[in-house]
């Protein structure tokens, strides 16, 4: 039996991908026979119903100096983080010489608002690559890995924050119990403790499994956050949903007794009570879901083959590698992908080998069909490709089933 890395409770398996590369791991051409595997496979918690990963990739293979995912790249979460700097600015950074904190600030894509402002204010970023292009956006940042130890640093020399914020970083971090005794340690007596990522619920309802990846190590639920929180003397005080990555929920952390719970906090536990998020029960049943759609989605694209049309992949986003590995997807089935990363064109996407191609290659000549790995920038990329679908391509997604748009 597994012990849960929150609380040690017994975690059960639901969900066994096999054996997968890590997801931002893109290869030289030629460099592909020193491949890192690692089990994937998801379990719950039976006493504080976290789900998580049942098996822990050491931090260092993931989180390097030429990690290749660059906030910034798209314009809609710029606008979001941007948004999120200035709500910040107007509700908690209005006393005397405020301070916030940002874990996983990448390439400054939420602080860059917050130095342009002048307000005081750090990033903790481990990969070296995109903490030099924060600090080029005029932001003050640290690369190091956040933990205790990290925190006391911090207090030492820039005293105690009024806000520690994190965007899709909390759960990336398996060792929950160094995290939350760092912010402890450094958040202010009636300071915040912010996090945003992706949602259980979400994850649950769209059967979004290729949220499912070696960095992301939790799939967080409001019920499953205030058990973490308790353990540490803090309370979940708000609930936001969010639009952005395929569904997310922004919590925050208050100490116990400082601030009053909003109402949303209550709906949430309750909705998710109703949706039997904690249960194992439903969590098999989104894992045979899960099943189908991946079924359905090498059948299309086996049939699409045996028809002679051409496919090409959307987006190299990490998401890509469990579905790409887990569905047997290769270059025979998929020609390409085309990202407008520049860290990862040129490579093969880790596992399944397709070559990553600049978004130039897309329209070189447009394929029949196009499998959109980056679902979550739906919006932003059909927007941009119009000419694509006004030509007569088509759309394929497998969220939450599989379709053609
Ligand atoms: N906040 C950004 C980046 C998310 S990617 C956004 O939402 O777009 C996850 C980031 O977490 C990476 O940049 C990674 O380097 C960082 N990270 C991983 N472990 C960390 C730790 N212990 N402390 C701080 N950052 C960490
Ligand atoms: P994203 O879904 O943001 O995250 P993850 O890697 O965690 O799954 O990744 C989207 C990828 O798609 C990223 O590599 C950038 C790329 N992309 C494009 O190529 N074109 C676009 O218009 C957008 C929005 C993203
Ligand atoms: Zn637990």
């Amino acid at each position: 039996m597994l012990n849960c890395r929150v609380c040690g409770g017994p975690v059960e398996e639901f969900l066994d991908f096999g054996q997968q590369p890590l997801a931002n791991a893109f290869r030289e051409v030629g460099q592909t026979d020193d491949e890192f595997f690692f089990r994937l496979a998801v379990g719950l918690c039976g006493s504080c119903t976290m789900v998580q990963l049942v098996e822990e990739v050491p931090r260092i293979r993931m989180f390097h100096d030429a990690y290749p995912y660059h906030s910034s790249g798209s314009s809609v979460m710029r606008k979001h983080f941007d948004a999120t700097a200035r709500h910040f600015l107007e509700t908690e950074l209005t006393g005397h010489d405020p301070f916030i904190v940002e874990l996983g600030c990448n390439d400054g894509i939420m602080l860059k608002a917050v130095a342009e402002e002048g307000v005081r204010h750090l990033g903790v970023e481990p990969c070296g690559g995109v903490a030099e292009l924060a600090k080029a956006a005029g932001v003050r940042v640290i690369s190091e890995f956040f933990q205790d130890s990290t925190a006391a640093g911090i207090r030492a020399a820039d005293g105690p924050a009024d806000v520690i914020f994190a965007a899709n970083t909390i759960s990336h971090i398996p060792y929950m119990e160094s995290i939350l005794s760092g912010v402890d340690r450094l958040l202010k007596p009636d300071g915040i403790f912010v996090f945003e990522d992706p949602y259980l619920g979400d994850i649950v309802r769209r059967s979004a499994f290729d949220q499912i990846y070696d960095e992301h190590f939790y799939f967080f639920t409001a019920r499953s956050v205030r058990a973490m929180a308790e353990r540490h003397g803090f309370a979940l005080v708000d609930v936001e949903r969010l639009p952005v990555h395929g569904g997310e929920v922004r919590y925050t952390l208050a100490r116990q007794g400082a601030r009053h719970p909003t109402a949303s906090v209550a709906e949430l536990l309750a909705e998710e009570e109703e949706l039997g998020l904690g249960r194992m029960e439903t969590l098999r049943g989104f894992a045979a879901n899960v099943r189908k759609n991946r079924d359905d989605l090498v059948a299309l694209l086996t049939d699409l083959r045996a028809q002679g049309r051409t496919v090409i992949g959307y987006g190299a986003a990490a998401k890509s590698a469990t579905v790409t590995n887990y569905c047997g997807i290769g270059p025979d089935l998929v020609a390409y992908v085309t990202d407008s990363t520049a860290a990862k064109q040129g490579r093969l996407t880790p596992g399944s080998h397709l070559p990553v191609r600049p978004p130039s290659a897309f329209s070189d000549p447009y394929p029949d069909y196009a499998l959109l790995f980056a679902w979550n920038h739906a919006e932003e990329i059909m927007a941009k490709e119009r000419a694509f679908h006004e030509a007569g391509g088509k759309w394929i997604l497998w969220v939450p089933e599989v379709r053609i748009v």
